[in-house]
């Protein structure tokens, strides 16, 4: 069953996935050349615990840490060590929160320093991907619809989606129902009624589609070595369309810039590329 959330469980909501993402802003500009993914860690988990938040992926089925992060050839679920970031580098930070009873999810792939034209326009894609998903979301609109949006953005820029991993559904547990995949044809499954809250993240491959996991059991990496990205935002379908709890008012009002100055639209969506 996918659960229709009421206003007050929709303010709950918004409150959780803005502290996520307000954290998740602090740490893209924390990662730079020298930095440690522990330090990341521990920034994030010390900023959700001063909110009054919990780390919502801390424990889950044994995971160690506050956030996940997967650098390079990495593409979900990379532990947190001591290894500094080099000039080069993208990674993806991916956080969750738990906050009065409900859960924020989100993540994003960040430049360290300058990155290659290749790394950029995996990172751009990516991102674009997500939006054409969301912009897939309104009511009667049907699950898959997300997926084959992600899917042909992403394949028609000559990358690949990962199948192993898909979005979610998410409330007051991390992952609710549906599962959202991020490939395959659209007109299936449930259709989508406002106040349902989903949890959109494609991951993409610069080359094949394949991945293993490492033996620590949670890294999962390329199966051919090449660069992954992956973004995530949380979002509540509304009576027109859906609103997306993980956007900051900053990120917003230059996504509106765009979109107005823009008639690619979302293929204007904003990608940071480098640090301000
Ligand atoms: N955003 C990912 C997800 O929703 C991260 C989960 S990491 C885990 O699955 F540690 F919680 F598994
Ligand atoms: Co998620």
């Amino acid at each position: 069953m996918i659960v229709c959330r009421s206003r007050q469980e929709i303010e709950k909501l918004r409150r959780v996935n803005q502290l996520v993402a307000q954290v998740l802003a602090e740490l893209r500009r924390l990662a730079a050349p020298g930095v440690t993914t522990e330090e990341i860690d521990h920034l994030a988990e010390t900023r959700v615990r001063a909110a009054g938040a919990e780390p919502a992926f801390k424990g889950y089925h044994g995971y160690p840490a506050t956030v996940c992060v997967s650098a390079n050839d990495q593409v979900v679920h990379g532990i947190p060590s001591k290894r500094p970031l080099v000039e080069g580098d993208i990674l993806s930070i991916d956080m969750g929160a738990k906050l009065d009873g409900f859960f924020g999810d989100c993540a994003v792939t960040v430049p360290i320093g300058r990155i290659t034209l290749e790394s950029t326009r995996l990172l751009k894609v990516t991102e674009e991907a997500l939006f054409h998903g969301i912009d897939a979301v309104k009511p009667g609109a049907r699950v898959s619809d997300i997926g084959m949006a992600v899917q042909q953005h992403v394949e028609a820029n000559g990358f690949s989606v990962v199948r192993e991993f898909v979005g979610h559904g998410i409330g007051t547990a991390l992952h609710e129902e549906p599962q959202i995949a991020n490939y395959g044809p659209g007109g299936r499954g449930p259709r989508l009624a406002e106040g349902m809250v989903l949890a959109i993240e494609p991951m993409v491959n610069a080359g094949k589609p394949g991945v293993k996991v490492l033996s620590d059991g949670w890294t999962a990496v390329t199966r051919d070595g090449s660069l992954s990205a992956h973004f995530e935002h949380t979002v509540v379908v509304t009576h027109d369309g859906c609103d997306i709890l993980t956007l900051l008012p900053a990120d917003a009002a230059r996504l509106a810039r765009r979109s107005t100055h823009d008639d690619a639209g979302v293929e204007g969506s904003p990608v940071v590329q480098s640090r301000t």
